[in-house]
């Protein structure tokens, strides 16, 4: 009996096989500091715990509109217009299972097999196997116009861009998106913008939607969002996308044959999210803030490992230092687990060999003595 050639071609998640040695480690009695999460290490906030409760309680449990009920509709509305004065009718806007859904969906509905699709590196792991699964072909570049414009071919219908970004924590500045909006008029690619880390921008970053420079923009872009990162969310499992009709409403299809919609409970908490009342803007800011705080730390801990690089994050809750001078990034992630106890992961994972994904989404003290141990295994008499 054979299994589909689409899941054999998968590739298996290197996030995954480090889990599995830390939790071999940890089964050992063995204290591993982990500096791999890929998701917040704060609780969901009360209020929004309260809102689901409120919901539960008055009976919520039946099927929704496949892209939403009607507040979670009117709070994604809402979302784009008051965070990136983006207007999206009823019609253009759909709630997913995460982002990742979300993600998955809007390639499904945009690729077909021998398209190609751009991504940009480095790149949230999931993004080649989501275009692998449509039977369309990964290609990479940098985030630079000189490299975009060298991968675009007369296949091109999608460039997916991420920003702030995993894993490097980069924010794109608007002169980029301009740059890439301007080049991009007059042909037929999609645009993908992957925004799910827009809550989690630090100093004077600012977030741009690639939608919000022009109407062409607008056109071709399918904006993804959700609720998993700026509101410690993750367990909820509310993506939201926005976008032109005709891929909404492609979306919609997908969505109604494969899962109807998303549990209606989490809809709820999700409207209550989206529409970030006062005592949500407090929790939201805290966060933020305690990550920018660890990245400040973290920065300041790592500049004391001789020949490590690190640009400083602008966003998101990782950083992306170059250990390329202790040799393969995969071998070095395990050693610096295996023997300092210590687990991060590899860069090649997210298509940049030579770094390690160090995630900010762990305590102060995790992140200090976690660094101070790398630098200890690397460099034993600093
Ligand atoms: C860049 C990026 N996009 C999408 C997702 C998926 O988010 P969700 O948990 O909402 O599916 C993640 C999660 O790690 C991510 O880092």
């Amino acid at each position: 009996m054979k299994l589909s050639k689409r899941v054999l071609e998968l590739e298996a998640s290197v996030t995954l096989a480090m889990k599995a040695k830390s939790k071999a480690l940890a089964d050992q009695g063995i204290s591993v500091i982990s500096l791999s999460a890929g998701e917040p290490d704060f609780e969901t906030p009360s209020c929004i715990v309260q809102a689901a409760h409120k919901a539960l309680d008055a009976g919520v449990s039946r099927y929704t509109a496949v892209r939403g009920n009607d507040d979670l509709i009117s709070a994604m509305r809402h979302k784009f217009k008051r965070d990136q004065n983006l207007d999206y009718d009823a019609t253009q806007v759909i709630s997913s299972c995460g982002a990742k859904s979300s993600l998955s969906m809007a390639f499904d509905a945009v690729l077909s097999p021998g398209d190609e699709a751009i991504i940009l590196t480095p790149y949230w792991v999931s993004y080649p196997d989501m275009v692998k699964l449509t039977g369309a072909k990964p290609v990479f570049a940098q985030p630079s116009i000189e490299s975009i414009e060298q991968a675009l071919s007369e296949k091109t219908r999608v460039i997916i861009v991420n920003s702030p970004n995993n894993p490097s924590g980069q924010v794109l500045p608007k002169s980029f998106f301009q740059d890439l909006m301007k080049k991009l008029e007059g042909t037929d690619v999609w645009v993908i913008s992957d925004e799910i880390y827009e809550h989690l921008v630090f100093d004077d970053a600012r977030h741009i939607s690639p939608a919000s420079l022009s109407k062409d923009a607008y056109s071709r872009t399918i904006v993804i969002n959700g609720v998993s990162k700026g509101y410690a969310m993750t367990g909820w499992r509310v993506g939201i996308t926005a976008g032109p009709k005709e891929v909404i409403g492609a979306m919609t299809k997908l969505q109604g044959q494969r899962y109807t919609c998303i549990p209606t409970i989490a809809q709820k908490a999700a409207a209550y999210a989206l529409s970030e009342p006062p005592e949500l803007q407090t929790e939201i800011e805290k966060m933020r803030s305690a990550y920018q705080e660890r990245r400040d730390k973290f920065l300041e801990e790592i500049s004391k490992i001789p020949n490590v690089k690190c640009s400083k994050p602008q966003g998101a809750f990782y950083a992306f230092p170059d250990f390329s001078a202790y040799g393969d990034d995969i071998a070095l992630a395990e050693k610096l687990l295996g023997e300092a106890h210590v687990s991060m992961v590899p860069g090649s994972a997210f298509g940049a060999p030579g770094h390690l994904r160090i995630s900010l989404a762990a305590s102060e003290e995790d992140i200090v003595a976690g660094v101070q141990k790398i630098g200890a295994y690397l460099s034993p008499r600093t």
